[in-house]
């Protein structure tokens, strides 16, 4: 093995960075070159592929987003797509690929893993809705900017004695959501994979009026049928009744931002690191993951079924503290 590629692809988040630089400087003490390709599957079609060393990923470990850009490809679902990608990865001499990414950028590496191509997988996604990792690349730092808005929020809830919806990203996945609530004393979480009914929400609010709060707040995961918006009508129909008045915050992109925390930055390099060491020990066709703080390996076909991440005993510990 001579030289890998490395790219990130689909949504970004915190943590890409470290996880490029550990993939060059761990690809370097192997003796491989390292070529970065820009805009994820995208660029690849496109062969915007530049070499990289250990310069070119200095004083990036604490910056948000990441310096190889990332895209959604609806081009590399397509044959043709992954055939133009391909074409590139060999004129390049590319014997191996690191590819960071969610469900949908995995599912691209496990495609040219099928047709030959040597490629490892890591989980960069702030959904967390991914098997084969117990977290993934971009969610710590995510829920603590969750956290931070849900405590800013709460001031002004509190001042103003309001109920406020926070919506918070993730996908059909509630694990933000549900981790958010716990962290920031949520008075009621909303996620995909609980079913609860409109009447049950304004009966948390009006409960929580009665009992004398100061505020109530909802914290809605974005794929919670039948969503925030109808939601918030629902209740604002009904604000004199239930006693507080209702407002909405969606905290949208602001949660794909910002520098990762600690937590994150370790992550990152570990498995950023682990990637090259497999590809470079001829493994393919796998996410290199952490589970239990061990860096795991779990073939990428497993890695893209669906998932629930909501462990029953967590749930559980929010209902205890909805008082
Ligand atoms: O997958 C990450 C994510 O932020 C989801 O939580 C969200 O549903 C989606 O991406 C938003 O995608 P986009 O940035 O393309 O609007």
């Amino acid at each position: 093995m001579k030289r890998i590629g490395v790219l990130t692809s689909g949504g970004d988040g915190p943590g890409l960075n470290p996880c490029i630089r550990a993939v060059v400087r761990t690809a370097l003490s192997h003796s491989l070159e390292v070529m970065g390709i820009r805009r994820g599957y995208a660029g690849l079609i496109d062969g915007e592929l530049e070499p990289m060393d250990a310069r070119s990923v200095g004083g990036i470990i604490g910056r948000g987003g990441t310096i190889l850009g990332t895209a959604r490809s609806p081009e590399f679902i397509t044959p043709q797509g992954q055939r133009e990608a391909l074409r590139h990865l060999n004129r390049a001499g590319m014997d191996g690929l690191v590819v960071i990414g969610g469900n949908g950028s995995l599912t691209g590496a496990l495609r040219l893993h099928q047709q030959g191509m040597a490629v490892v997988g890591l989980p960069g996604t702030i959904d967390n809705d991914l098997n084969g990792t117990d977290s993934s690349i971009g969610v710590d730092t995510t829920l603590n900017t969750i956290l931070d808005a849900i405590d800013k929020i709460k001031d002004t809830a509190s001042s103003h004695q309001r109920a406020f919806l926070i919506e918070t990203m993730g996908r059909n996945c509630g694990y933000l959501a549900l981790m958010g609530s716990i962290a920031g004393g949520a008075e009621l979480v909303l996620i995909p994979e609980i079913e609860t009914s409109l009447e049950d929400v304004a009966k948390v609010l009006s409960d929580a009026y009665v009992r004398g709060k100061a505020h109530c707040i909802i914290i809605v995961a974005e794929g919670w049928h039948p969503g925030t918006q109808t939601l918030a009508e629902y209740l604002k129909g009904r604000q004199q009744e239930l006693g507080f008045e209702v407002r909405t915050t969606v905290l949208g992109h602001v949660q794909r931002g910002g520098s990762p925390s600690a937590y994150d930055r370790i992550m990152a390099t570990r498995l950023g690191a682990a990637a090259v060491d497999a590809l470079y020990e001829g493994v393919s066709g796998v996410m290199v993951g952490q589970e239990g703080g061990k860096t795991i390996r779990t073939p990428l076909e497993q890695v893209i079924t669906p998932v629930n991440k909501i462990r029953p005993e967590l749930y559980k510990l929010q209902k205890t503290m909805e008082k």
